[in-house]
């Protein structure tokens, strides 16, 4: 692989990297450091969007008590990384599955939630909007989130992790900002 051909999300190099060494992607580098230093209690926490779930392992080595992997595509939860603090749960997250959404939140009692460029890919900003409602009505305390690099071209809805925070306000605020990723606060 040259070096302009950036890896998927999902590369299978990631994976086996972690299998036999114990090590992270880089592009999870970021993230995981605001985790560690601003979201490291041992309480439950969710990552939407998971993948193949390496992110949310390294959550829980971080020392969460629990993750909540929650993914729509089977096929990455196929290959996805098995941890005992590791939940998976299947599910698309969209106007008609925000019952069940719900319904995880009440189950599991996450006061973290991590979003790693997922918020983008999801139905609106009105459903990022109306999902931080549900959010905050469930005490989840803090989300940490990590936004699209921001770029002239940009043409989603939620082009990079500024949009992302003001979807979600006014139910979260931003505590700190880094590069993409943004630790948020629970307001009400
Ligand atoms: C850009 S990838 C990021 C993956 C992972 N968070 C990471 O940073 O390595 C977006 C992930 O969100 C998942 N996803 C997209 N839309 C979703 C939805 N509506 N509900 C649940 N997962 C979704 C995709 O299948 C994919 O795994």
């Amino acid at each position: 692989m040259n070096k302009t051909q950036a890896r998927k999300f999902d590369d299978e190099s990631y994976i086996l990297h972690y299998q036999k060494f114990g090590c992270f992607p880089k592009i999870h580098q970021d993230i995981a450091t605001i985790i560690r230093e601003y979201a490291s209690e041992a309480e439950p926490c969710m990552d939407i969007g998971a993948c193949t779930s390496l992110l949310s392992v390294q959550a829980v080595e971080i020392g969460r008590s629990i993750c909540v992997a929650v993914e729509a595509n089977p096929s990455y939860i196929a290959k996805a990384v098995k941890h005992p603090l590791v939940v998976q749960e299947r599910l698309r997250i969209k106007p008609s599955t925000l019952h069940l959404f719900e319904r995880l939140l009440v189950a599991y009692r996450p006061t973290l939630l991590i979003a790693r460029r997922v918020f983008s890919e999801l139905e609106s900003p009105d459903f990022v909007s109306m999902m931080a409602e549900v959010l905050s009505r469930n005490q989840v305390e803090k989300i940490v989130l990590e936004g699209r690099t921001k770029t002239k071209a940009a043409t989603n809805a939620l082009p990079d992790a500024d949009a992302e925070v003001q979807a979600l306000a006014p139910h979260y605020v931003v505590k700190y900002a880094y590069n993409d990723v943004r630790l948020l606060c629970r307001t009400t």
